[in-house]
């Protein structure tokens, strides 16, 4: 059964939905709604799943403390469930890394946050899906 509800929408973010449905083509704002909520769900599942795999970004910045090193012995941590790492210098201080992870959703939160808890890490995004 479908259901219908009411969604308190702040005037900002009305203002730019309209704007993107305008661009988009989007004639009724169910259909953005139940698009966002599938977007939701692809963004979440693999919180839920059992085994993930996908991409962690991160940017630092080289020179704060020994980050280099600590990034790099915790990926000897995770030896199983990461498979493939890039280093890419972005410029005199920051780098980026782009690792490439395949396992259980508990070990990859797990790395997330060792990862995010280290001195000198400036962003961490993560594209995960789940692998089951
Ligand atoms: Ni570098």
């Amino acid at each position: 059964m479908p259901e219908k509800f009411g969604v308190y929408i702040p005037e900002d973010l009305r203002r730019e939905i309209e704007r993107y449905m305008k661009t988009l083509g989007f004639r009724s704002k169910s259909r953005l709604i139940q698009e966002a909520l599938r977007l939701f769900i692809v963004e979440h599942k693999w919180q839920v799943s059992g085994e993930v795999a996908g991409v962690i970004g991160v940017v630092y910045n080289h020179d704060v403390g020994d980050v280099d090193k600590e990034l790099t012995d915790v990926q000897h941590k995770y030896i199983d469930e990461i498979i493939s790492t890039v280093h890419v210098h972005l410029d005199k201080e920051r780098c980026m890394l782009t690792i490439i992870v395949r396992g259980s959703t508990e070990r990859i939160r797990e790395l997330i946050r060792q990862i995010e808890g280290l001195r000198g890490i400036l962003t961490l995004r993560s594209m995960l899906l789940s692998a089951k």
